[in-house]
């Protein structure tokens, strides 16, 4: 096991931080145009916990609260450059006009950075993608070829920006459900099933490769499998690299997991809970196909289970109807729609409905989670964290986990993990949240 570094042993954020974005479409412009907008000090990066949260250090007598920024070395926004791929050619400029997520007066004002982010051709494949396609595409004899191809504009990207540390964050679409396979069960099987291009290595997997061999931290932020397989997990820890995943937490689950957890600690039963959505914007249409949805569906359905525990609680969750429904429906955009309803129940089982009608904007949400992850994902590596991140699971509708543990999905739990991580990156002492001291002579909070 290496050695976690902590406080000044952390290497400060000197230098360019590359962030490599695979698919530049509403995520991916609407997360540009407004670090873009931040860095000239003309928008607000609200949230961004890494960027505007503060983090409360010792007790509470002391009232100490520094910014998370200062407290741990997080790099600069205005030190970040970007680089994409994706199936169209659009530059960011064109992908935030196409994605109709953020106002013109918003897009225009930061027109010319956005233009300078043009994507490199992607590796594609119809079969994991079945709504999409597109003509800004690689050729390759094989699979393994695709990787090299993409190890190539990787080095490339360092060369042409200067970027002294590189970060890849998966903001392309959701692909068709696919478990793992004996293909990624070792890396070596995985390596010869890229020159035998075997059909079960996804696009996302090829990605995956090319930035874990060139030591390059991976993000995926949708729910297909990706890294959460042996052979990346293996190529991860031979290359001392982190990976975190998967399907960032915004809308209707980020709801989901702050409600759950407050029923459960009230020790409230649930007999049912109905969710679904209508969404507009192409991650909709993707999302329509019935094998994407599924990667969608199992994200969003698991994520009841680690929060109630219903194999504890059988009396008050053994029996939970849980339905998740995703509906296409183009009028309205990236503005979805989300309806729940909850049947709970409560003393001596009466029971009462809980109705929740979130109005959100997908993107807007989902852009301060690339932003902390990015920003988090790049402090891990440079205190010499590898493997699974799983103190980021904060950010994942379905967080990866290491062997044998289960999936913590509890919001509060998860922002006590990052915090509590960061205090111990920072050198500050965890908190514990008794409040014992304040009343007896013990040690603590
Ligand atoms: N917005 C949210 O709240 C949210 C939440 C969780 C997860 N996600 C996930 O984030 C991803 C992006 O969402 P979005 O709304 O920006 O979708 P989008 O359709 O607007 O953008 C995706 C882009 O990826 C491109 N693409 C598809 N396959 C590619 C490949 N193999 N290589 C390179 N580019 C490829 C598409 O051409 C498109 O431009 C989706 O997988 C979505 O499920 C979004």
């Amino acid at each position: 096991m290496t050695e976690i570094l902590r406080g000044q042993d952390i290497a400060p954020a000197r230098g360019r931080l590359g962030v490599l974005m695979p698919g530049l479409g509403a995520v991916a412009s609407t997360f540009l145009t407004g670090v873009f907008g931040a860095r000239r000090g003309l928008v607000q990066p609200v949230g961004s916990l890494a960027r505007t949260g503060k983090i409360r250090l010792g007790k509470r007598t002391e009232k100490r609260f520094e910014p998370i920024k200062d407290f741990v070395p997080l790099a600069d926004p205005s030190d970040m450059v970007f680089g994409s791929w994706d199936i169209f050619p659009d530059n960011a400029y064109a992908a935030a006009v196409k994605a109709k997520v953020l106002r013109s007066e918003h897009i225009e004002l930061v027109k010319e950075e956005l233009e300078a982010v043009e994507p490199m051709p992607a590796v594609f494949e119809r079969a994991y993608v079945h709504r999409l396609d597109g003509p800004h595409v690689k050729k390759a004899s094989s699979k393994m070829e695709l990787a090299e191809q993409l190890m190539a504009d990787i080095d490339g990207f360092r060369t042409r920006h200067r970027a002294d540390r590189l970060i890849m964050c998966w903001t392309a679409s959701t692909e068709a459900y696919r478990p793992a396979q004996g293909v990624h069960a070792s890396l070596e099987a995985f390596e010869a099933g890229l020159e035998t291009s075997s059909e079960d290595i996804s696009p996302s997997q090829i990605y995956a490769y090319a930035a874990l061999r060139k030591g390059v931290p991976y993000v995926n932020g949708a729910p297909h499998i990706t890294t959460d397989c042996p052979a990346l997990l293996e190529l991860a820890a031979e290359k001392q690299v982190p990976v975190a995943g998967k399907d960032f937490k915004t809308g209707q689950t980020l709801m989901k997991t702050i409600l759950a957890p407050g029923l459960a600690a009230r020790a409230l039963g649930i007999s049912g809970w109905f969710s679904t959505n209508i969404l507009g914007n192409r991650d909709g249409e993707v999302l329509d196909d019935p094998e994407s949805f599924r990667s969608k569906e199992i994200s969003k359905l698991g994520v009841l289970d680690t929060i109630l525990h219903p194999e504890l609680y059988p009396d008050l969750y053994g029996k939970i109807c849980h339905k998740v429904d995703i509906n296409y429906y183009p009028p309205r955009g990236d503005d979805k729609e989300s309806w729940d309803n909850i049947d709970i129940f409560g003393w001596m089982g009466y029971p009462m409905q809980i109705k929740v009608n979130f109005l959100c904007r997908d993107s807007i949400l989902a852009a301060p989670v690339v932003l902390d992850l990015v920003l988090f994902m790049d402090l891990a590596a440079r205190a010499g964290m590898h493997g699974i991140q799983e103190w980021l699971s904060f950010y994942f509708k379905s967080p990866m986990a290491g062997e044998g543990l289960y999936a913590e999905n509890d919001l509060f739990i998860q922002r006590s993990k990052l915090l509590n991580t960061l205090r111990y990156l920072g050198k500050a002492d965890l908190i514990h949240h008794t409040g014992l001291d304040y009343y007896y002579d013990l040690e603590g909070d």
